[in-house]
Order: structure tokens, then sequence, then C-alpha cells
């Protein structure tokens, strides 16, 4: 039976979005982060420490240490041939997503995370059930970018506004938002 990406209402593992973006949704520039915030990086440490984490094979890419230790690290790729070691290797989302899930249940982990880039979160949308979205208040040249979503579709339960300082280079909200 072909995986599906359409969500089960049955599937009590959560699906959750991490991402950073700034003014205009940017993601990311020629394979590089935008933003240098200290305190998102451990908050995106800390929300993904024991989930199974699904991204594109340019996120993993740009990890300057991979795998990130401590929970599977998933890799979509269209390139059959393409190793990540450490990591496991899907040619599609729908089946990542799928073992992803499966991870996260045999680990009793009640959600799996979502980190990138662009297309594997627009795949991922439709089924998310969390976000964790940093707004960072700054706009940069980008070459990726957040897809658009329905923000009526989303409840905000929290957001935590962070000032810049040396160790964060711009002031940025973590908001957490829950469809609705
Ligand atoms: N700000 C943030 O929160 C954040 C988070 C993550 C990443 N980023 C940034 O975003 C950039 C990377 O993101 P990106 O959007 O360029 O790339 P990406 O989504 O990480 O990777 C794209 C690659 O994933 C594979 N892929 C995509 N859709 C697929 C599908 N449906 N089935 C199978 N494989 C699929 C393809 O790999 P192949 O080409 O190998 O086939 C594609 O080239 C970097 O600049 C990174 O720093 C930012």
């Amino acid at each position: 039976m072909q995986a599906s990406i359409f969500p089960d209402t049955h599937d009590p593992i959560g699906v959750r979005i991490v991402a950073a973006i700034g003014r205009r949704g940017e993601l990311g520039v020629n394979n590089m982060l935008l933003f240098r915030l200290k305190a998102d990086m451990a908050n995106f440490r800390r929300i993904t420490a024991t989930t199974p984490m699904l991204m594109g094979r340019k996120t993993w890419d740009s990890f300057p240490k991979r795998p990130l230790p401590g929970r599977p690290n998933i890799v979509a790729t269209r390139n059959l041939d393409f190793m990540a070691p450490g990591a496991h290797v899907y040619s599609s989302v729908p089946p990542a997503l799928a073992a992803a899930r499966a991870m996260a249940a045999l680990a009793g982990v009640p959600e799996v995370s979502i980190v990138g880039g662009a297309d594997i979160y627009a795949a991922a949308l439709p089924v998310a059930t969390h976000m964790t979205l940093t707004e960072v208040d700054a706009e940069r040249e980008a070459t990726v970018f957040f897809p658009d979503f329905d923000r009526a579709e989303w409840r905000e339960t929290s957001a935590v506004r962070i000032e810049a300082d040396a160790k964060n280079e711009c002031a940025f909200v973590i908001r957490e938002l829950e469809r609705r």
C-alpha cells in the first residue's frame, strides 16, 4: 500500500514544523542560515532533541556536523544514490513522514519535527498539527522562503519575544501555533 500524506485522524503522533523566518518569510541564502540567534538555536535543540527530524537533502548538507545527535535524522532526496551516513534516506516525503511517525511511536515520543527547507515545509504543511515559528525582526537577501500558509487555520498558544543582544543579532518572537 502506498504511504499517504493526508492526515490520519487516528495517528496520535503530532507533526511539528520548526522554522525561523525573516519579515518576508526568508529562510536561507545559498544553503546557509540567515540569522545568528543563539537563543533560537537553543530552543530548536530543545524542541527537536528527541523527536525524529525530517529534512530535505540541502538542509542536511547545510549542517556543519551531521547527523544531529540523539534523534533520528530523516532525509528526503530524489537521488537514489545519495548517501547520508547516520541518517535514514527516503525518495519522497510521504514514506519519510510515515517512517518518522513510526520511529516516534516506537520511541514513545509524541511528535515528529519538520525542519525544512521550503519544499519539505510545503509538503508537510497540510498534515502539520503544530508549528514553532520564529519570526525575526529583520529582512535579509534570501534564496529560499517559507511557503504561504493560512494563519486563520492556526491558533497561537504562546509568543515569547527575545531582544537583540551580543548572542542574538536581531530581536525575534518565538510563536507556538496549533492547528485549529
Ligand atoms: N530558517 C530556517 O528555519 C531553516 C530551516 C531549514 C533550512 N533552512 C535553510 O534553507 C535552505 C535549504 O532549504 P531548501 O529549501 O533550499 O532545500 P531543502 O528543502 O532542505 O532540500 C531540497 C532537496 O530536498 C529534496 N526534496 C525536496 N522535495 C522532495 C520530495 N518531495 N521528494 C524527495 N526529495 C525531495 C531534493 O533533494 P535532491 O536534490 O537531492 O533530490 C531537493 O533538492 C538553506 O539555506 C538552509 O540554511 C532554514
